[in-house]
């Protein structure tokens, strides 16, 4: 038996480095308020840390790189597809493999070709741009997360799981025929990055199968998710991560990936299903948006990297290192009392503004908030899951805050050091110890869609 090391290390080493981009408090003053108070809008080398997601941002390996250079750039039947698709295949075990050049591009075809008006989706939760397709198509999404998905502070071992019992219920209510779909997020993005277990996704193909509506996953962070099965699921320690990862896709349809997250390429994803019907109809789509069908809106050396990526993805000692990582930066958060959603997730740590800041009610966007409080200490930068990215107007057009306002602290993979996660820590504690003085904000013009990346924000003047 190998010892266990108690100090966690990055299980790489750095062949190319780029500067952090240092600023003064007064220089981040005028950039916040000139943008807005929205994050989004604050150009990266204004940021020290940024953890404003962990999409497209990870460091690519050597591997990668190397892969880059074998990429055939043919328009059609590129050798570089037939390298992806067969890793996609050996991966999920589903016929059809469609490259696509991110997550939501598959999200609008795959909606586009079996959403439309009178449909619904059920979910463990939707993603924000999974939603927002579903909802462009006419369909409806509805989110039956676990109980205990929604009580923050309390830990249990899979919030990621759908609620069997209400999604049944939900069929039964609907009629089956009105179920487009079931979809599992793997990890549960919206509420944690918090894993589901096989347990709940066998049963959930269950209840696929009996009432005949299709199972499809939404497996960005499927390697976390299976890692996360390993430490957690009884009877699942001792199995290679790799096994749990293909008995996870044994049990769907279909998935798509922004393969921008667990596969480490700075673009990139794809579709992979069975039905011969739908395959079609989704190709002929992508003919029309995305590109030929061997490509996909990606370059050849898009797809090379990617193919290299989903098998990096899976390896034990990354992973082992890459979760520790991220629950050493919320052991360290909760030893200096910042409640978070606990356990922490696979990809990030969230920070529950509604218990840090109970001084500003959702209609302040308490989680923009701290998040811009972050930025304005440290030039840390994050993203509000909250009332600004999942609020909604009721029918009289007033508006309805989101049941979380979380800050999520997200980790770029392989990007960032464990130096860099100290940082975090200190910076976060020192926030959280001036939480009383943190100001409420207000809106002051948004899209109807998708506000959270381009909405103006103010403080409420006190
Ligand atoms: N599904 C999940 C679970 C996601 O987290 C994302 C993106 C998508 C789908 C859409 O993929 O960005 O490649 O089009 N999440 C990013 C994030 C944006 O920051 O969590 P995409």
């Amino acid at each position: 038996m190998e010892r266990a090391w108690k100090t966690i290390i990055e299980p790489f080493k750095i062949k190319v480095v780029e500067p952090l981009g240092f600023t003064t408090r007064a220089e981040r003053e005028r950039l916040l308020r000139e943008a807005g108070w929205n994050l989004f809008k604050i150009s990266a080398d204004k940021v020290l840390i940024d953890l404003l997601t962990d999409s497209g941002t990870s460091a690519m390996s050597a591997e990668q790189w190397a892969a880059l250079m074998r990429g055939d750039e043919s328009y059609a039947g590129a050798r570089s597809f037939f390298r992806f698709e067969k890793a996609v295949r050996d991966l999920t075990g589903l016929r059809h493999v469609l490259p696509m050049h991110q997550g939501r591009a598959a999200e609008r075809i795959l909606f586009r070709a079996c959403g439309g008006p009178g449909k619904v989706f059920l979910s463990n939760s939707h993603f924000d741009t999974t939603r927002a397709n579903i909802e462009a198509s006419g369909a409806e999404a509805i989110d039956l997360p676990v109980p205990e998905a929604l009580a923050f502070g309390i830990p249990a071992p899979f919030k990621g799981d759908v609620d069997l019992r209400a999604l049944e219920a939900r069929i039964r209510e609907l009629g089956a025929a009105k179920v487009a779909m079931i979809v599992m997020t793997l990890t549960n993005n919206s509420l944690g990055g918090q894993p589901a277990s096989l347990g709940n996704l066998r049963a959930a193909r269950e209840i696929s199968k009996h009432y005949g509506i299709p199972l499809f996953l939404d497996v960005a962070r499927f390697a976390e998710n299976s890692w996360l099965v390993k430490l957690r699921e009884p009877g699942q320690a001792t199995r290679p991560v790799a096994d749990i990862a293909r008995e996870t896709f044994s049990y769907c349809d279909g998935c798509w990936m922004s393969s921008k997250k667990d596969a480490f390429v700075n673009i990139g994803g794809f579709l992979a299903l069975n039905d011969d019907v739908l395959a079609k109809a989704c190709r002929d789509e992508m003919i029309l948006g995305e590109g030929f069908p061997t490509y996909g809106g990606l370059a050849g050396r898009d797809l090379e990297a990617l193919a290299v990526g989903l098998d990096e993805a899976l390896d034990e000692h990354y992973l082992r290192y890459r979760i520790r990582s991220v629950e050493y930066l919320g052991e360290g958060l909760l030893k200096a009392g910042v409640p978070i959603v606990e356990p922490p997730g696979g990809h990030a740590i969230y920070l529950d503004a509604k218990r840090l800041l109970p001084h500003i009610p959702p209609s302040g966007y308490p989680a923009v908030a701290l998040a811009c409080e972050l930025y304005l200490t440290a030039g840390v930068r994050s993203v509000e899951i909250g009332s600004l990215m999942f609020g909604r107007r009721s029918a009289d057009g007033s508006p309805e805050p989101a049941p979380m306002e979380l800050v999520r602290l997200a980790i770029p993979r392989r990007a960032y050091t464990q130096s860099h996660v100290d940082f975090l820590i200190e910076v976060v504690a020192d926030v959280a110890a001036r939480a009383k003085e943190i100001r409420p904000l207000r809106v002051v013009e948004a899209p109807a869609r998708l506000a959270h990346f381009t909405a103006r924000l103010e403080p409420v003047p006190a």
